[in-house]
């Protein structure tokens, strides 16, 4: 098998860590330094690592990404997701169910009432006696407040609406409830980041936490943080969930994947937003 040539690498079982990797030198190492300045705020891309998390610093996912994709998420009119959040804009004082009601008639104006809602989740909920998503908070309000039918996880409704939300955030310091009825949430969801899975047996920190900073076939790869969801992927033509990007990573590492909203990704979810505590919300982001 030749080495270190790009693209020369496939994903298959048996293949070691280490040869997945290309260009392990210095040259990859580093998330290059550009500023995420997006109508004149700039939003924080590096910030001290939390307590209990083995990394130097934390590095936005975004400072990973080549400048010309990096670009489309500085200047909203170029930024690809725009579209879907205009669709979450609609959606909001949208009449839907038998309740008579949209967002608007009982939550006003996004702008106010959203802000800085998405840095908090997933939150606790007494009342399902489990976290919220976004996605479960607002097919809550759907379906027991609206009588409107549940949106599906990854449907273009619901993606534009946790990005229309998620927007009212945007520069915000991601902090989410770890203590308390969160704590066995939290400690399941590093479990499972700490856990080897699949034909390759790694664990997202295999390569999220070890190797970020490498090359991995043609993409580079960074700390897998989550700050920017929904995030439009260009390789998706769209907007998708943090679950839907879990799915993907354990399906290259040829494991069977989680099911989108199950307990499992919730507590991984909780888990990486406790892990990129202290970056801004980037909602929504571009990714290759
Ligand atoms: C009939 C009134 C009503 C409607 C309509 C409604 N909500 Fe809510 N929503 C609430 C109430 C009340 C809460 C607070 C629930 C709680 O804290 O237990 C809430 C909470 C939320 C939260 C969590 C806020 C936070 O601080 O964590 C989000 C997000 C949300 N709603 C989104 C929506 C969206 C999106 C829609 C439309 C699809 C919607 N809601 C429709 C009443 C409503
Ligand atoms: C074999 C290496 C590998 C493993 C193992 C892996 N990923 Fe990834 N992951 C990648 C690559 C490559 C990307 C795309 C480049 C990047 O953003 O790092 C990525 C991207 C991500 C992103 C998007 C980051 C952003 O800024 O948009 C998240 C979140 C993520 N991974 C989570 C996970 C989770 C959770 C696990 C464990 C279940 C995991 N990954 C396991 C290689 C891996």
């Amino acid at each position: 098998m030749k080495c270190g040539g790009k693209g020369s690498l496939r994903w298959g079982a048996g293949l070691a860590l280490a040869s997945l990797l290309v260009g392990a030198g210095a040259a990859y190492g580093e998330p290059n330094d550009n500023k995420l300045v997006i109508d004149g705020q700039t939003l924080t891309t590096e910030a001290a690592a939390p307590e209990g998390v083995e990394l130097d610093k934390l590095y936005s996912g975004w400072r990973f990404r080549s400048p010309e994709t990096q670009e489309l998420q500085t200047d909203d009119f170029e930024n690809p997701a725009m579209v879907a959040v205009d669709q979450g804009a609609e959606l909001w004082g949208t009449v839907d169910g038998s309740a008579g009601k949209s967002c608007m008639s009982c939550h006003g104006e996004a702008e106010a009432s959203m802000k800085g809602v998405r840095a908090g989740y997933p939150k606790w909920s007494d009342k399902r006696g489990k976290p919220h998503t976004l996605e479960t908070q607002i097919n809550e309000c759907r379906t027991d407040r609206m009588e409107a039918d549940a949106w599906k996880w990854e449907s273009s409704n619901m993606l534009g609406m946790t990005a229309f939300v998620g927007l009212q955030s945007r520069g915000m310091p991601v902090k989410v409830q770890t203590d308390g009825p969160m704590a066995q949430w939290h400690a399941k969801g590093k479990e499972l980041y700490f856990t080897r899975v699949g034909q390759l047996n790694m664990s997202c920190a295999n390569c999220h936490q070890e190797n970020y900073g490498k090359m991995i076939r043609a993409d580079h790869l960074s700390q897998g943080h989550i700050n920017g969801f929904p995030v439009y992927r260009l390789k998706w033509g769209g907007l998708g969930s943090s679950h839907r990007r879990f799915k993907g990573c354990m399906e290259n590492i040829r494991a069977t994947p989680f099911k989108r909203g199950s307990d499992e990704f919730v507590a991984l979810e909780l888990y990486l937003a406790s892990r990129g505590a202290g970056l801004s919300v980037e909602t929504p982001s571009v990714r290759n």
